[in-house]
This record gives C-alpha cells, structure tokens and sequence, in this order.
C-alpha cells in the first residue's frame, strides 16, 4: 500500500468528523447525564452543550478527533465503527477530563471561545468535575457490550492515563527550569513531555477500536506507534497556533504559552537556531531567566511580543510546522507494514492533513 503526504487542507474539517460526531455525541450526552446534576452540568458546559447557568446552547465545543481516531481504528482492522463507540466515548470522556484539569494546572481562563470550567464554577468542583469524566471513561470502556477484548482496550486506557500524567508532570516542570544555560529544556525532552501529555490518548484513540475488537496485540502496537507521531504532531501544532493563531479562531489567549514559561517547540528550536537573531532571543530569555529566577514572561512585559517575533524571525515556527509535517509523514508510514483497510487508510490521511492544517 502507498501512503501518501497529506496534502494541505482547502477548507474546513474532513467530513469524517461530523459523520462520526453523531455517532458519538449521543451516547457522550447520556453518559454525562448519569452523573449527579451539579457534575452534569459542568460536564455538559466543558463540551459546550450549555451555559454556565445549564441552558442549553446550539453549540459543541471540541473537533472531537479523538472519538473519529478511535472508530477509524475500528474501521482499520475491518470491524463497523459502531462496535468501538464505547472506545470513543471513553477517549472523549478522558480527553474532555485532561482538558479540565489542565486549564487549572495552567491557569488557563480561556477555552473553546469560553471561561474555563474553574473560572466558570470554581477549582474545587471543577476538579470533581474532572474526576467524574474520568470514571466515566474507565466506565464506558470496562463495560462495553459487543466487543470482544474489552480488557485489553481497559489496560490501554490506563497506560494512556500513566503516560499522560507523566507527561503533565513534566510539562509543569519545566516552567520552573531557565530558557538558557546548563538547565535549558532540550528538544529531545520537550519530545518525551508532549509525547506523555499529548502523543499518549492520540495513540490510544488510534489503537483502542482495533483493542476492543479483539486485534492481535502486534496490530494494536502498531497503532500506537503511529499515533504517538501524530500525537506529537499534534501538540506541535497547538504549540504554533499559541504563538501565531489567531485567537478569535483557536479560542484561547495569543503567546499565553510563552507568558506561563512553557516550553514550547518553536521556542526551543529557534532558542539553539544559528545566527544573529536566536543571539538577541537568548540574550532576552535570558534576562527573564534572571530578573524572575524562572522562565516566566509577564503578560505586561513589553518584551512578550519582541520575543515572539524573534521566535518568528528564527524560524521556529516554521520549523515547528515543517516537523509537525515529517512526523505525520513517519506516523502514516508506520502503518505500511501492516494491513489496514486501504480506504480507511485514505480518511486517516485526511484527518492527519487537517491535524496539520488547522486554525483550532
Ligand atoms: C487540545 O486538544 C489539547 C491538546 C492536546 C493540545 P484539541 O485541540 O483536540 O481540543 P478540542 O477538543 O478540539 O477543543
Ligand atoms: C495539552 O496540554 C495536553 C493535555 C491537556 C493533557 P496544553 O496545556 O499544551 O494544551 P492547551 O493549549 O491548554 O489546549
Ligand atoms: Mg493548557
Ligand atoms: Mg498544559
């Protein structure tokens, strides 16, 4: 089978997404509303069903690209999407938790055009509200009906969570440690931190429709192998869209990133980029590293913007999309090895495009 590279994007999402969003969505809704009522609504308002007051809006928050990786995965070992919905619902239910999570260890106030769950409803429920999305996931994949391996989608899962966290770690980390000197973040550890905190639940979407349908455990490595690129490309991605999206588009802050002393891929690369302008990128870092004893930019700080048209002008983002690219090139190609439904592979193509190409 011959993969090909994606190709740019011309025009909103693939219409793979929607398809399987109706899938999905009604099984996530009834999911949710098992829960206590104060819980259901925070979860309802964390994927944009309703306001923060529980009235209900017309909007849906997420791409939802975790549910679609999870059914294509189904769809890749020959099974009908419909025997991995529990799959994607528990992806989703994992993805929506990391989300609320992370916006307090952020403290990010800002996500899907919306006040964050915690600034919405305060850090105590919303950590409870977490909790909740997340023993929902565990829930709707131990207790899959129709599937054959149920038990080695939940093993999956919990591996992913580990990885996730580890990642977390990390990522919270590393604001603590210096953009320059002995200290500074490495490329290859930025790798293995977005690899746990992102790479590790695309990859278990990837993998987790084929686990439950009973796949033989080599074919459900080589998923995750796969999607721990795309994965990587991912969070990659999200990194540029920090520094130079537009942020009526992608919902949260512009160089917010760079502001909390995230360590960020373009920063990285155009940090270690030869020439003139990393110098004077370093040499400012480097006094943020000094004047606050951390990585910190302060969002007052005139220098916030100078430091990201400097990150601009190295080439870090362009850097940053350019190996976002290579890496969904390998992570499609890691699946040549095996066989995958060549027309399931053709969707997977387009979604990787989109990953690529996205504005949110
Ligand atoms: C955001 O993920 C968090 C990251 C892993 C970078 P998405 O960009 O998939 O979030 P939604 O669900 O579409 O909002
Ligand atoms: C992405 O975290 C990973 C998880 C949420 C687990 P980020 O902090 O990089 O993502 P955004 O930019 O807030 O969505
Ligand atoms: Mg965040
Ligand atoms: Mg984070």
């Amino acid at each position: 089978m011959t993969l090909t590279v994606p190709a740019p994007v011309a025009a909103g999402p693939p219409a793979v997404l929607d398809r399987f969003r109706l899938l999905v969505e009604p099984e996530l809704r009834a999911a949710v509303a098992a829960l206590h009522p104060d819980l259901a609504r925070m979860a309802a308002y964390s994927f944009g069903w309703c306001e923060a007051d529980g009235a209900p809006t017309e909007g849906s928050g997420g791409k939802m690209l975790r549910s679609a990786l999870a059914l294509l995965s189904a769809e890749l070992v020959g099974e009908a999407a419909e025997r991995a919905v529990s799959g994607a619902v528990g992806v989703e239910l994992l993805h929506a938790f990391s989300l609320v999570h992370d916006d307090i260890l952020d403290a990010d106030e800002r996500r899907r055009h919306r006040p964050t769950v915690w600034k919405t409803y305060g850090v105590g429920p919303a950590v409870l509200a977490g909790d909740a999305l997340f023993a929902l996931a565990v829930r709707a994949v131990a207790h899959t009906q129709h599937a054959s391996d149920p038990g080695q989608a939940v093993r999956l899962l919990s591996q992913t969570m580990v990885d996730l966290c580890q990642g977390q770690a990390k990522d919270i980390a590393f604001e603590q440690r210096p953009w320059t000197g002995p200290d500074q973040v490495t490329v290859a550890e930025y790798r293995a931190m977005a690899a746990g905190k992102t790479g590790a639940l695309i990859a278990c979407s990837l993998a987790i429709g084929a686990a439950l349908n009973g796949s033989p455990p080599r074919l459900v490595r080589t998923l995750l192998k796969s999607g721990r690129r795309l994965g990587l490309a991912f969070q990659i991605v999200d990194d540029v869209l920090s520094g130079i999206g537009d942020p009526h588009t992608t919902g949260k802050p512009v160089l917010n990133d760079l502001c909390a002393g995230k360590k960020t891929y373009p920063v990285l690369v155009a940090l270690s980029a030869p020439g003139p302008v990393a110098t004077q990128l370093r040499t400012l870092l480097a006094a943020h590293d000094d004047l606050a004893g951390r990585g910190l930019v302060r969002q007052d700080d005139e220098d916030l913007a100078q430091i990201g048209g400097l990150v601009a002008e190295a080439g870090g983002y362009e850097q940053a999309s350019l190996e976002a690219r290579r890496l969904v090139q390998s992570g499609l190609a890691a699946l040549n090895h095996d066989r995958f439904h060549a027309g399931v592979i053709s969707e997977l193509e387009g979604l990787a495009a989109f990953l690529l190409d996205r504005s949110a």
